[in-house]
């Protein structure tokens, strides 16, 4: 008679994770800081299944079968770690606290290490797919100790997602691996939508496709190698008509992009592993020049082009260029799991990633099964790239990706995300980078120093005297 699983924060996430469990047949205790929210909790879904208000901490970890299992649903940062210790203070060795927010890495790694000196588990968990997910099945992404998981993963497989009967839930990795990967899920979440949002806008401005036209654009796409729950919402959101003013939606909404942080946070993690992740940090800097209203004001006055193009078939080369540059934004968010799973000492599995991402989250698509593919074919594939499907497919899409990118400068459309995906194509392919000028002038000003092509050691040269070369 004491609970199975338990939810602090009952938020609308906490609120349909505690009933999914429910649904699944275990009893789960409920408890949020204003238990007016918990009394409402009851009077709505007592129906549901099985349920153990509390109205204090305390009690509501007396309610906890052991080793107990509570999961945090509440804001990020400061508020979380109030309730880590509020949790933590009532509890005995070998229980768990489950944090399924958004909640940064470090702080993850951070908060598992202290508590584990207290012999508590500590599982910080990435869960994906928004308010209807979180109720019939969300893509969950739990971090921390193996141990742990033992007994709470088969809890959390139940109410994950199902693609083909396999559950969209794995253990990632120790300490902050799970909130890592959520936080990337989340970076190739902002550069899809920006790559759906340069299609829209190319073809709306290039060639005066209305929304609704557009919408049906993305409805066709759906069909193919694009299928995925963005193309499919993009769909609806551009197919909406504003009842009020019976303009499209897109037109009535204010083109100032928001952000709660994540996709930041996984350019800012890139900059300290040194991942060129160029498809996210344009979502994020896209979003950030939309929110300055006086500068973008200031500059409506300078010169360029505002034209259409007479761009044959520019639907279906937008559609090949859409695949081929999201191909690159997943690329680079799976080198940065590389990157931080050597960092870190995760032992990331990629093809599970790409596994658990197929259904339930935000990103899933069909596209994830290649990905798993490609990983399963080569775990030590340098780049998803040059795995032969994609390589095939980067192939037949370039040409149509080279003339979206120059139409779109020409007309003076600005689409980063294309392009910088295409520059990143390039560069990688490239025999020989300009790199050896810029580390050239580095040794030019400040005797950075260089190494040669012909053999080993570095050398700088005497640039104000004679210029005759030295090792360093
Ligand atoms: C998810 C989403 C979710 C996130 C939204 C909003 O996986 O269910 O990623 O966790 O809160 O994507 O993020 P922004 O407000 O930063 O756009």
């Amino acid at each position: 008679d004491k609970a199975d699983i338990g939810v602090t924060g009952l938020a609308v996430m906490g609120r349909n994770l505690a009933r999914n469990f429910a649904h699944h047949g275990y009893v789960v205790a409920v408890h949020n800081r204003t238990e007016e929210r918990t009394n409402q909790f009851m009077d709505d879904y007592r129906d549901e299944g099985s349920f153990l208000p509390s109205g204090s901490v305390q009690d509501f970890v007396a309610s906890l079968n052991r080793p107990r299992k509570a999961i945090i649903m509440v804001k990020a940062g400061g508020p979380t770690d109030a309730v880590i210790e509020e949790l933590a203070a009532h509890m005995e060795p070998g229980d768990m606290i489950i944090d399924g927010g958004n909640a940064n890495f470090a702080d993850t790694r951070r908060r598992e290490a202290a508590l584990k000196e207290r012999g508590l588990l500590f599982v910080g968990s990435g869960i994906s797919g928004g308010e209807e997910g979180a109720l019939n099945g969300p893509s969950i992404m739990p971090g921390g100790d193996a141990e742990a998981y033992k007994t709470l993963g088969p809890l959390l497989e139940d109410i994950s997602a199902k693609v083909d009967g396999t559950p969209c839930c794995v253990h990632v990795g120790p300490d902050g691996a799970g909130h890592f990967v959520k936080m990337v899920h989340n970076g190739i979440e902002y550069a899809d939508m920006q790559l759906i949002a340069e299609s829209y806008d190319l073809l709306r401005q290039a060639q005066g496709l209305a929304p609704a036209e557009i919408a049906d654009v993305f409805r066709e796409w759906n069909q193919g190698e694009l299928e995925s729950y963005l193309i499919e919402i993009t769909a609806e959101v551009l197919g909406h008509v504003d009842a009020e003013t019976g303009k499209p939606f897109v037109d009535v909404v204010v083109d100032q992009a928001e952000q709660k942080g994540t996709g930041r946070w996984t350019v800012q993690s890139a900059l300290d592993l040194g991942v060129p992740v160029t498809g996210i940090a344009e979502a994020v800097f896209s979003r950030a020049l939309s929110g300055h209203p006086e500068q973008r004001a200031a500059a409506r006055a300078l010169a360029g082009p505002n034209g259409t193009a007479a761009h044959a078939n520019l639907v279906e080369d937008v559609r090949r260029a859409l695949y081929a540059s999201k191909i690159v934004a997943y690329a680079q968010g799976f080198d940065q799991m590389v990157a931080a799973s050597e960092e870190y000492g995760w032992d990331i599995d990629l093809g599970a990633m790409a596994t658990i991402w197929r259904g339930g989250c935000i990103i899933r698509a069909r596209f994830l099964d290649r990905i798993r593919e490609a990983y399963d074919a080569d775990r030590r594939l340098p780049t998803l790239l040059v795995d032969p499907t994609f390589a095939e497919a980067l192939t037949a899409a370039q040409d149509s990706w080279r003339r979206v990118v120059a139409t779109a400068a020409t007309i003076g459309v600005p689409t980063p995300g294309f392009s910088s995906a295409l520059a990143y194509y390039d560069a990688l392919r490239r025999d020989r980078l300009p790199a050896s000028l810029v580390q050239g002038l580095r040794d030019f000003f400040g005797a950075h120093t260089y190494r040669r092509v012909d053999r080993d050691g570095s050398f700088h040269t005497d640039w104000s005297a004679d210029r005759s070369e030295s090792p360093a």
